[in-house]
């Protein structure tokens, strides 16, 4: 019996690289037009190669970035439709439970941990958080990169709102990624130094034990039947 199993597919995986490494350029070259007159935003500006270059690589990588989403999405409409992909990562009424579980934990007033199932409500939020914020990214995106052609059939106000609504969610997206993806892939005691699963699509059975025992028990229930049946 190997001793790590399966958590993400090679298409997921590479989707994660992709997103990964789009997000960093997005970031980089968004936030110093953001701040463009605080000084490490111009020395940022000036390594990038200037504004003009910084639009650029911003506007490509977001185009990019909107491509990844909605082929995403529309994989995901298909598979649901076909039935060929599980719903492990929809919310549901035992994460608010699961929330308030580990919250009593957390504070003392339980000994009890919440035993979770392929995802926790956790990475359930965030990768709803990631979606969502991606809709109002992709959406107030393509308002910036199309102001006059949009603005034919949207009332003008929706350019500024667009630039609000862009820049802060960018923003926020950038900071809910350093202080609650890095610690939950990197500094959470449980992974550190760093998480490998997404990018070597495979974790060890004892985390997935520890971390998801409702997934470890289904598989080792699915594993015993299949080799009753050899037997
Ligand atoms: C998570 C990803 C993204 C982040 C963090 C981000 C961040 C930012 C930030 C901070 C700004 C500066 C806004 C300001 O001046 O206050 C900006 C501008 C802009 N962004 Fe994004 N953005 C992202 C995705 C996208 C996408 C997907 C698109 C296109 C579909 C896009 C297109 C633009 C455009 C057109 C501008 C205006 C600047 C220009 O004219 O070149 N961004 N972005």
């Amino acid at each position: 019996m190997k001793d790590s199993v399966v958590r993400f597919t090679p298409i997921q995986r590479i989707e994660h690289s992709t997103v990964m490494s789009l997000f960093a350029v997005l970031a980089l070259t968004g936030l110093p037009q953001k701040f463009y007159d605080h000084g490490w935003a111009q020395r940022l500006m000036g390594l990038l190669g200037g504004v003009d270059t910084a639009r650029f690589v911003h506007r490509t990588a977001g185009v990019l970035f909107s491509l990844v989403v909605v082929v995403h999405i529309s994989r995901l409409v298909v598979l649901v439709a076909q039935g060929r992909t599980s719903l492990a990562l929809v919310p549901t009424r035992q994460d608010f439970r699961d929330a308030i579980v580990t919250l009593r934990y957390y504070l003392g007033l339980s000994d009890h941990q919440a035993r979770f199932d392929k995802f926790d409500y956790r990475q359930k939020f965030e990768y709803w958080g990631l979606v969502l914020g991606a809709a109002i990214v992709v959406g107030t995106g393509f308002i910036l990169l199309y102001p006059a052609t949009l603005t034919r059939f949207l009332p003008g106000e929706f350019v500024p709102a667009s630039q609000l609504a862009h820049s802060n969610e960018g923003l926020m997206a950038f900071l809910v990624v350093i202080v609650w993806h890095i610690y939950n892939a990197h500094l959470n005691p449980d992974v550190f130094p760093f998480d490998t699963s997404i990018f070597t699509g495979r974790i060890s059975r004892h985390r997935l034990r520890h971390e998801h025992p409702l997934e470890f028990e289904r598989l080792e229930r699915n594993e015993r039947n299949k080799s009753s049946k050899i037997a």
